[in-house]
């Protein structure tokens, strides 16, 4: 009993504390009060205490401050709104409210630093209210300022934002000045996150934009944490997905970062100190994709690259540039060379000076100014060293060279890029003017073959240190500087094209799974563990572990095999194997970590996700089990396709996971299928009959989760009346009476399309039917579904005997 009742003494007077020390107004602040900027100044309170207005210190210099509103009673005092963050002021600083003027600013030396504007009449009184807004009323209670109509950086529960208002960054966590993004309701009615040119207002292309015209729209923060934007007759576009806690226990608000991600928070209101604001909702999804402005840098500053880390940016020079602003991580970088295409500047030739630092899944995608195509990597790479503008050239998709000039921008980090940045830098040991260097003829650029591989050879086995890494980068994170073995014809070289699979250490693992401690989930194969791995030593990328079960003892090669297989799929809708661990028993798999969860729990879950959407997502299925079946090297049949093992990515892409396995697993039952793989429901009749295992499994499960993906719902659900309790016999039924609209019931936006609701159902009956041979190939599939193939009446998908 001693403990919570000290603890809560304590805390009762960490709360008093306030009251304790300084001189505090609470509710009305009347004409002629007046505060001062001081390190112990008072500040004036809402009426329940959880805001205050007053004078804020900066952090970095505890003699400037910020006339402000924060939450006075969590220990971080987070500023919601801040009047003169491009001018803190020195101590001495007074606001004083006017009856004419409002609040008003002054320095010591009497001069006026910022007022409430316009005021248009005469304020009675102000009021800190309990929502976190200021406001100055008349004698009759009209508003005539309020803090919430002169936002800052940040909204909070109750605020309303009418077409035009805008939230600004701030320049950096620290600085209150006003930064480059822009959070706005624009006057067309849409959410537009933008970069504003600075020091101009000119705003770039946006990179999210919510796509809700409307005049009248407002952009609604209410009472119990959720934002959403109100239409014309009421509808809503939601913004916040869900609020998981009860609104009257926690504090809200929602702020435009510094570096460009909006993000929603939350803070329990009775904070016993620990706890601080936790994100739950932010956009966009990846900031660093989004980024596609035709004139400003993008996200992060000129020439650097971005990478998205739990949702934020990360700016970061590639290797050979270095920031301009050291103290500005997300500013623009320069190249530790002067461009120039003057002959005389150029004591050498480009082989001498220039090299180049080799990056995989980079880009900048607004910078080319050629594309060469097709080539190969080597004219890629003397193109470019040869030409004087060119900073770097992209080498992708196994023939395409794209040259790009200074200054970069819009760089991302883009894992499903399948190229690498060839970035041009100037080589370190030969300083650009230095006497003793001879200089040769400046006109003779085309050296000799055999000097070229004497200059790479001692490059190669000299003191560079970039080329060992680049050596020991290959060998050992071989699969970070993946070219696509399959398009580029170069020849493999042996060991290092063979597999692009990192193999990592149970140990590896354990650390980068933190003891496998959070777990993602189990499936038929294993339980898959979400993790971290830091690559080419800088950058750490969320991973998902799956550790199989049930190992074969004695199919070392095979599983070697087979991982390569996998290893070598290269396809948008199918998850990434980055590497796998084969350590005695434990084999285990790591793969890339994708953020939205299953297709599973986005169907079946509260929110319905939109026809247009489930449409998408069912082509990308559709196109990931073609590439499977057709286009990878190694014929793939997945065995298990369910929602479970469809993950969605940061733009609900839909990505097939778990491929390649059921064959792995496979391994040692030396093709007797004895054990029946795949789910009840999503399998198709011949595992249990004496039939061949065929791509046609497959279809089928694809069938029945097509029929899933049009109704958002399961396959088998034993709460709806006894005729619709199997969605594949309904289905049909439906088909059969010519009520295909009932399988879409309430689902307004897949109702105004009715074709295209009935040519899925048909292509789906045609995937479940019992004879393989008379389902589709997923070829066919997907150009029915596609509308380029006609689809014909299906037969029903009623059982069949087999003919013996
Ligand atoms: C604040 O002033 C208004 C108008 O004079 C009055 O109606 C209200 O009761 C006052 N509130 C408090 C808490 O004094
Ligand atoms: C602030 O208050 C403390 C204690 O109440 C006092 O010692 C200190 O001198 C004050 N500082 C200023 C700048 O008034
Ligand atoms: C203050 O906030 C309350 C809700 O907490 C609201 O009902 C009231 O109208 C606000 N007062 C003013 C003057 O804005
Ligand atoms: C904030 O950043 C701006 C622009 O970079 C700079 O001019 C200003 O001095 C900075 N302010 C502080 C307090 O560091
Ligand atoms: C939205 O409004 C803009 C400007 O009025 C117009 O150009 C655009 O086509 C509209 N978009 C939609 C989807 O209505
Ligand atoms: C806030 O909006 C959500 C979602 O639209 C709604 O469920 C909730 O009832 C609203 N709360 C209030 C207080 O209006
Ligand atoms: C330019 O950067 C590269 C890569 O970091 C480095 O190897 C080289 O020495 C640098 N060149 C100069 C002239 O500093």
């Amino acid at each position: 009993m001693a403990f919570p009742l000290l603890f809560s003494l304590s805390f009762l007077l960490l709360l008093l504390q306030p009251f304790l020390t300084f001189a505090q107004t609470r509710g009305n602040i009347t004409i002629g009060a007046s505060l001062s900027a001081s390190q112990n100044s008072s500040s004036w309170l809402s009426p329940n205490g959880d805001f205050a207005f007053g004078f804020h210190s900066l952090d970095s210099n505890k003699d400037l401050f910020l006339l402000s509103i924060w939450y006075a009673k969590i220990p971080q005092k987070t500023i919601v709104w801040f009047a003169n963050g491009d001018s803190p002021a020195a101590s001495g600083t007074k606001v004083e409210l006017t009856a004419d003027r409002g609040l008003v600013l002054t320095s010591p030396q009497g001069q006026e630093l910022w007022k409430s504007d316009p005021i248009i009449g005469t304020v009675a009184y102000g009021l800190m209210n309990d929502t976190g807004n200021f406001v100055l009323l008349s004698d009759n209670t009209n508003k005539l300022w309020e803090s919430f109509n002169n936002p800052t950086d940040t909204m909070l529960p109750s605020q309303i934002f009418d077409n035009g208002q805008f939230l600004s960054s701030k320049q950096s966590d620290g600085n209150f000045s006003k930064g480059r993004f822009r959070f706005e309701l624009n006057s067309d009615g849409n959410l537009v996150l933008t970069t504003v040119n600075l020091p101009s207002d000119y705003t770039n292309e946006p990179y999210y934009e919510s796509k809700t015209n409307g005049s009248s729209n407002q952009l609604v923060f209410n009472q119990s944490g959720y934002m959403y934007i109100l239409q014309e007759n009421d509808r809503r576009f939601a913004l916040t997905r869900r609020v998981e806690t009860s609104a009257s226990n926690f504090y809200y608000r929602s702020t435009i970062n510094f570096d460009g991600v909006f993000t929603q928070y939350q803070h329990p209101k009775h904070s016993t100190g620990n706890e601080g604001w936790t994100a739950f909702w932010s956009l966009p999804d990846d900031i660093c994709k989004a980024s596609f402005v035709s004139t400003g840098s993008g996200t992060c500053g000129f020439n650097s690259v971005c990478r998205l880390n739990n949702r934020r940016p990360i700016c970061e020079c590639p290797r050979g540039y270095t920031l301009i602003d050291p103290n500005d991580q997300y500013g623009s970088c320069k190249p530790n060379y002067t461009q120039s295409c003057v002959d005389d500047d150029e004591p050498g030739s480009p082989q001498d000076l220039y090299d180049f630092e080799v990056i995989t899944n980079t880009d900048w995608p607004t910078s080319d100014y050629q594309l060469l195509t097709p080539f190969t990597e080597e004219g890629c790479r003397q193109s470019c060293l040869h030409d004087c503008m060119c900073a770097v050239a992209i080498f992708r998709s196994g023939d395409m060279c794209w040259k790009k000039k200074l200054p970069l921008s819009n760089g991302r980090f883009d894992a499903n890029l399948n190229g690498k940045a060839l970035i041009k830098i100037r080589k370190g040991n030969l300083p650009p003017t230095s006497p003793d260097f001879p200089r040769p003829n400046v006109k003779n650029n085309q050296k000799k073959d055999q000097e070229n591989l004497i200059i790479l050879g001692s490059v190669l086995l000299g003191g560079s240190v970039f080329f060992n890494c680049l050596l020991v980068g290959a060998l050992c994170l071989c699969f970070f500087f993946v070219y696509n073995k399959k398009n580029s014809q170069v020849p493999s070289h042996d060991g290092v094209v063979e597999t692009n699979l990192h193999c990592f250490t149970y140990k590896d693992l354990e650390a980068a799974t933190n003891g496998f401690k959070e777990e993602l989930g189990k499936g038929a194969f294993g339980v898959v563990y979400k993790g971290a791995i830091v690559m080419a030593s800088m950058y750490q990328v969320p991973v998902a572990v799956k550790k199989l079960h049930s190992v074969i003892q004695d199919g070392v090669k095979e599983f070697k095999t087979e991982v390569n297989v996998i290893g070598q799929t290269h396809h948008k809708n199918l998850v990434r194997l980055l590497g796998f661990c084969d350590d005695g028993l434990n084999r285990l798999l790591v793969y890339e970590f994708l953020s939205n969860g299953t297709l599973a729990s986005f169907l079946f879950g509260d929110l319905k996700p939109g026809w247009s959407r489930r449409t998408d997502i069912a082509f990308g299925i559709a196109r990931g089990l073609l590439y499977l079946h057709e286009e990878c090297s190694t014929q793939i049949i997945h065995c298990d396709i369910k929602p479970q093992n469809i993950l969605l990515d940061d733009y609900y892409n839909a990505r097939i996971s778990d491929f390649g396995l059921a064959k792995l697993l496979l391994l040692d039952q030396s093709q007797t299928y004895t054990a029946i793989r795949g789910t009840k429901g999503y399998v198709a009749p011949e595992w249990f009959r004496n039939m061949p295992i065929t791509v046609k499994v497959d279809v089928y499960s694809f069938g029945v989760l097509l029929l899933e993906i049009i109704c958002c719902r399961r396959n088998v659900d034993m709460e709806v009346n006894e005729a619709e309790a199997l969605l594949t016999d309904w289905a049909y039924d439906c088909y059969c009476e010519g009520i295909i609209e009932a399988l879409v019931e309430f689902d307004i936006e897949a109702l105004n399309d009715k074709k295209k609701v009935a040519r899925f159902v048909m292509v789906a009956i045609w995937c479940i039917q019992e004879d393989p041979s008379l389902r589709p190939t997923m070829r066919k599939v997907t150009q029915m579904l596609e509308g380029v193939a006609e689809v014909l009446d299906p037969p029903c998908p009623c059982p069949f005997t087999v003919a013996n």
